[in-house]
């Protein structure tokens, strides 16, 4: 696929032919320099912008062809987002911004609720589930983002830079969080990062540079 910003002489192309398969049951890690078009890729795949050429294929379903509302509702029932600016309602708590997509979904409050909390305590934010986003460090917020993208269940889960503003520690576990889901047979995980320690964590590593893919890497093995 290709995407271009801009109009006319201004037009800058971001993607510049960009043809990419993920398995079910794969975790596929997305990585390359600052402005090499990652977000632009996860945001494409998930139907947030329109690609100028070329086609994205999710469970069978051509997503740019479908409507407005139709890829409202694909994207509410098969996908999550861990967006890299977090988008949390600064109105909500934290508990309720992570029960979010269940209650769109029309999820009853009380279950809603009980699930969210499950995934934020197993996050180690059991004891802020009452906080507002303001009222949480950066790492909180990113953790509550992570469990709203989680807490629907999705099958295809696209991650931008999901650790940028975590410990190591807390990194590695949310990490081996978000693999878990990716390996189960029927679903997909893509994380777009720059941290080497979680290089580990890919079956196949991406490494994007300048709009096209640059090198595909099987995991585990010293980069090249
Ligand atoms: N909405 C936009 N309008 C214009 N240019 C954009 C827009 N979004 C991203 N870009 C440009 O596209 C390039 C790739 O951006 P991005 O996909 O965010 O890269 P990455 O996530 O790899 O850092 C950058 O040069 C960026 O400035
Ligand atoms: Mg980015």
């Amino acid at each position: 696929m290709t995407k271009s910003f801009g109009e006319g002489d201004t037009r800058i192309p971001v993607l510049k032919g960009v043809d990419l398969d993920v398995a079910l049951g794969e975790v596929l890690l997305l990585v390359g320099p600052s402005g090499s078009g990652k977000t632009t890729l996860l945001s494409v795949i998930a139907g947030i912008l329109e690609s100028d050429e070329g086609e994205v294929k999710i469970l069978g379903e051509s997503i740019l062809e479908l409507s407005g509302s139709e890829k409202t509702r694909f994207r509410r029932d098969h996908l999550g987002f861990i967006f890299q600016q977090y988008h949390l309602l600064p109105t909500l708590t934290a508990v309720e911004n992570a029960a979010v997509p269940l209650l769109i979904r029309g999820v009853p409050k009380q279950e809603a609720f009980a699930q969210a909390e499950a995934i934020l305590g197993s996050m180690g934010m059991g004891g802020r589930l009452a906080a507002l986003p303001s009222r949480l460090s950066g790492g909180e917020q990113q953790r509550v983002a992570i469990a709203r993208a989680l807490v629907g269940d999705p099958q295809l889960l696209l991650c931008d830079e999901p650790t940028a503003n975590l410990d190591g520690e807390t990194g590695h576990r949310i990490v081996q969080q978000l693999h878990d889901i990716g390996k189960q047979p029927d679903r997909g995980v893509i994380i777009v990062t720059h941290d080497t320690r979680i290089f580990e964590f890919g079956d196949r590593i991406v490494h994007m540079e300048d709009g096209r893919v640059d090198q595909i890497q099987q995991g585990q093995e010293e980069p090249v």
